[in-house]
């Protein structure tokens, strides 16, 4: 990962390394360009009042001063950032824009680069979020994913960020550290979504975790003897035909001592063919990143530690594999889950919800207070809301409100979707408790009344995001490829239940 570093000074009159000076601008601007007409015969505001300047939201400009119109100073470029109308911007728009600056900023390979950071500051509305949303999207729209390109040098590339503003130093600090940790932490599931499925396999994966482990996190890894043991079958059923063995991977941060935990589970498998129940090829080439839902809540485990969030977290990933082959599971094969319940496996491409009805299990055994589950559970999630809305569901109205807010805050915008006693139906068995899969009506609903089964009544909010793991083309903060959410809205929902 890139490293950055950053500084921040109050005053425009510094001798920058930086040739790039990036600005915001808003239609309705109210910021005063004094500092910079002052070192600059007034180019700026010149240039503004002239409307030669494009405001739209989102658009970024590029003003070359190459004859050093600007005294004291080395800047030749100034990267203007369309902002649109300064009541409709919001954290959204901010973070897209700066995305499109990030990307630019990268296909110029502009890794010095000063922030007019005032210029952004919206008066009616909280500046400090517009800050943070500035950054990540800044970060954000720099990402790509390149280790497997020949001579690639990104990995040791530093960026260095200097930062002009006129708010307390302390302030802008912590916008920014905060920034860095959530932008990153979408980035490093990014980077495990992207990673192919023969180099993360459900050990590497286990290895991975592993290495996170410092005095604030501990991870534990449960191989396949020991989730026999605790009779996790269903879990089991879904890797017996890959030759890759299955593991549990259990993160826990506990900064409060005697007291419950909310529970991360995310959905870890590391290559989905479908199993007997095979893909047709085209559906099979991006289900690397069916371990999506592990990928965000890894990461956030990791963030939600670096910033401190007074919050017990576990993070909780059944890793494996779902393959064909003399020894994989069949279709009406019955399993009997850990807690109890016999399934019929009527699809085994239908293998997501089966681990996670284990995972949940085992969450309650360990007394988890509330569940979050992220999952790229379902085609249908796509063909129901789209790629722009992540299909929620949950049985506890409070907690899904938080989960639906955190998304607002941080651009994962989550739908809710209903668990009716209709659909519910359609997983009903003729010779077992369950079968795990409802037929082609309401797909994502009948999955959620699955993993709803064995949760009952503890807190939970299911998070289907089959539709959004991935994007095919460059899209307000996410490049082409994964997309890392719904990372930043699990470190939001901390900080919101701290
Ligand atoms: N991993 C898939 C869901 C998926 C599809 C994720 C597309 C990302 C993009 C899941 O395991 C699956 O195969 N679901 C089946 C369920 C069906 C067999 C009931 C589906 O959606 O077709
Ligand atoms: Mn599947
Ligand atoms: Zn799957």
């Amino acid at each position: 990962m890139k490293k950055i570093n950053y500084k921040i000074i109050k005053d425009i009159q510094y001798n920058s390394k930086s040739d790039s000076l990036v600005i915001g601008l808003y239609s309705n601007n109210k910021f005063d360009f004094k500092d910079l007409d002052n070192m600059s015969n007034s180019i700026v505001s010149e240039m503004i009042s002239s409307e030669e300047l494009s405001s739209e939201s989102g658009k970024v400009e590029i003003i070359y001063t190459p004859n050093k119109i600007f005294k004291n100073s080395k800047y030749s470029k100034i990267f203007v950032v369309g902002l649109g109308d300064i009541e409709k911007a919001n954290n959204d728009s901010i973070r897209s824009a700066f995305a499109n600056l990030g990307r630019i900023s990268l296909a110029k390979n502009i890794n010095d680069i000063s922030f007019l950071m005032d210029s952004i500051n919206n008066k009616t509305q909280n500046s400090d979020n517009f800050i943070l949303s500035a950054f990540e999207g800044f970060l954000l729209g720099r990402y790509v994913f390149d280790k497997y390109k020949s001579g690639s040098k990104n990995e040791n590339e530093i960026t260095n960020i200097l930062i002009i503003s006129k708010i307390k130093e302390d302030q802008i600090r912590s916008i920014i550290e905060k920034a860095i940790i959530t932008s990153r932490a979408e980035m490093k599931a990014r980077n495990l979504v992207n990673e192919p499925a023969n180099t993360l396999s459900p050990s590497e994966l286990s290895q991975y975790a592993q290495k996170l482990s410092s005095k604030s996190i501990q991870c534990k890894i449960l191989d396949e003897d020991e989730c026999q043991k605790l009779g996790m079958n269903a879990f089991l059923g879904v890797g017996k035909g890959s030759v890759e063995p299955s593991k549990l991977i259990h993160l826990s941060y506990k900064p409060k001592k005697e007291e419950n935990s909310i529970w991360f589970i995310g959905k870890a498998i590391m290559f989905d063919s479908g199993g007997l129940s095979l893909k047709p090829s085209g559906s099979m080439l991006s289900m690397k990143g069916d371990m999506g839902g592990s990928a965000s809540v890894i990461s956030a485990i990791e963030a939600i530690s670096d910033l401190r969030l007074n919050i017990n977290v576990e993070a909780l990933c059944l890793a494996t594999e779902n393959m064909p082959s003399g020894s994989a599971q069949r279709p009406s094969d019955v399993v009997k889950a850990m807690d109890g319940t016999f399934i019929e496996i009527e699809n085994t491409d239908a293998e997501g919800r089966l681990t996670l009805a284990d995972g949940v299990t085992y969450a309650k055994r360990l007394n988890a207070k509330a569940i979050i589950d992220v999952a790229t559970l379902t085609g249908a999630a796509a063909i129901g809301l789209g790629r722009g809305n992540i299909s929620g569901f949950s049985n506890d109205s409070e907690l899904m409100e938080k989960v639906i807010s955190a998304g607002l805050e941080t651009g994962d915008t989550v739908w809710e979707l209903p668990l009716d006693s209709i659909s519910k139906k359609q997983n009903n068995s003729l010779i077992a408790d369950i079968k795990n899969t409802g037929g082609r009506n309401a797909g994502s609903i009948t999955a959620a009344h699955f993993i709803h089964h064995f949760v009952k009544d503890t807190p939970w909010v299911h998070l289907d995001i089959a539709a959004n793991m991935m994007t095919n083309s460059d899209d307000r903060w996410h490049n082409k490829g994964a997309t890392g959410i719904p990372t930043r809205l699990l470190i939001e929902l901390a900080n919101i239940l701290q």
